[in-house]
């Protein structure tokens, strides 16, 4: 197992820093491209290895992927109805997109399929995907796991031969994108009409792609509608720009806030309304992040993201709670570091989602703070951080529990301790920024 030695900062971060392309957006290029008619061309999606865990699935289901000599990725489109049954059993890795935007997609098909994945992923529930998709007919199994009741990887889904899904009402008891991601899918193959309405708006990305590819959907308010009654069922591929991914800026942005900054830019990240609650969250907080060079990318809103000095002179405690949280589900463990550098205190709340995440991220954010010599108080659904203001954190060792974010968080904290700090169970970063140590390296940050 990996560890990374990260040292206090010595001057203040200076450079431009990319990140990988967006996650969220790159799983559903390859998904999307895959079914649609004719090639998709992808600029920009992630080495990462969650990517490249949906991209090894379609091709496993017979989908010709190629490196064009750009660096672009060519995806020839098989159509809705082109699947092949892959030879193996599909590895996810860690990646929890991919198996559930997968289920969606699969439970659709006349063949049979399984998919599995890592330790952390073998432990995360799949019945809040698993029961939607069967009241249309889908016919998935589960292992058994932690909770009685509920359904872990490995997943068995039985194909339908000549049968087909039928259209559902679901309204979510929790917003979540990646189960309103395969409902919409798995409403592309129906009869009827598939309709999800959403407690709160959660990431966008599918039904964005989806519409701009053709599909029949349209949204109104809170409530996603698919029908293919009439539709011919092609998706059209076409060009698709992935842009940088906002959940991997957050670190930077954050690494400037906490370290100190001179100047430090992270160009063409996606600024879509439900990625950005981090920006929302750090301007509550008192924190200056600009937004400049304001662009598109197939749909996205795209601004490169600067920092300067003096960007955190006033860290305040805030509350981040509700939609805010929702909005900025995925970077609240790093939002906790910035909250512990502050004055005063911050209140994590309705985070309860963060508990079936690649580790219980409320459990192990709050064991990285307290390591770090931050009071923190946990709750089922939230943590409540007391802020530090401006105090260092403490020298120490983080256990990152295979979980990315967590060792990302924990590196970052490193640059503003008063001493070295060691981060364990490195290795899945590589899931999200495989070049995370190299650019921040590059910053100034001495890590090794
Ligand atoms: C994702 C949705 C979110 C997020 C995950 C990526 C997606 O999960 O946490 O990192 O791409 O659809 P939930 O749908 O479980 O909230």
């Amino acid at each position: 197992m990996t560890s990374f030695i990260v040292s206090p900062a010595t001057k203040p971060l200076i450079g431009i820093a990319n990140v990988p392309g967006d996650k969220s957006v790159g799983h559903r290029s390859l998904l999307f491209g895959a079914i649609a008619s004719g090639e998709t061309v992808i600029r920009g999606l992630s080495g990462g290895q969650d990517n490249q865990r949906t991209r090894s699935a379609m091709a496993a289901m017979g989908v010709e992927i190629e490196e064009l000599p750009t660096g672009q990725l060519s995806v020839q489109g098989v159509g809705l109805r082109g699947l092949k049954q892959a030879a193996q059993a599909i590895d996810c890795g860690n990646s929890g997109t991919t198996m559930r935007l997968l289920c969606g997609l699969l439970c659709a098909q006349s063949f049979d399929s399984t998919m599995v994945g890592d330790h952390s992923l073998t432990g995360r529930p799949m019945r809040r995907v698993t029961d939607p998709l069967a009241k249309m007919g889908a016919r998935i199994e589960g292992a058994s796991g932690k909770r009685e009741g509920e359904y872990y990887p490995p997943l068995s889904i039985r194909g339908l031969g000549d049968g087909r899904l039928s259209g559902i009402r679901y309204e979510q008891p929790v917003a979540s994108a990646q189960v309103k991601s395969a409902l919409l899918i798995a409403g592309l193959f129906a009869e009827g009409v598939t309709e999800v309405v959403e407690p709160g708006r959660s990431r966008n990305h599918t039904e964005l792609m989806l519409a701009h590819m053709g599909a029949p959907l349209t949204v109104d308010g809170r409530v996603i509608r698919v029908d293919p009654t009439g539709w011919d069922g092609k998706l059209a591929g076409g060009k698709v720009s992935v842009p940088g991914d906002p959940s991997s800026a957050a670190f930077l942005i954050a690494a400037g806030l906490v370290a100190g900054v001179e100047r430090l830019s992270v160009p063409e990240v996606c600024v879509n309304r439900t990625r950005t609650g981090f920006l929302d969250a750090l301007g509550e907080m008192g924190a200056r992040v600009e937004l400049e060079c304001r662009s598109d990318a197939s749909g996205d809103a795209v601004a490169d993201l600067v920092v300067s000095r003096g960007a955190a002179e006033q860290l305040v405690g805030s509350v981040i709670a509700g939609e805010l949280t929702l909005r900025a589900l995925d970077e609240l463990p790093i939002l906790a570091i910035v909250a512990a550098r502050a004055s005063g205190t911050t209140d994590f709340r309705d985070a309860k989602e963060l508990r079936v995440k690649e580790s219980d991220r409320i459990s192990t954010t709050c064991e990285m703070l307290r390591n770090l010599g931050v009071g923190v108080e946990e709750r089922e659904d939230g943590f409540t951080v007391q802020g530090l203001a401006g105090k260092p954190f403490k020298a120490c060792e983080i256990e990152a529990h295979g979980d990315h974010r967590i060792a990302m968080s924990g590196v970052i904290a490193g640059l503003a301790a008063d001493g070295d700090v060691k981060v364990n169970d490195v290795d899945n970063v590589a899931t999200s920024f495989p070049t995370f140590v190299k650019t921040l390296s590059a910053l100034g940050a001495q890590i090794r």
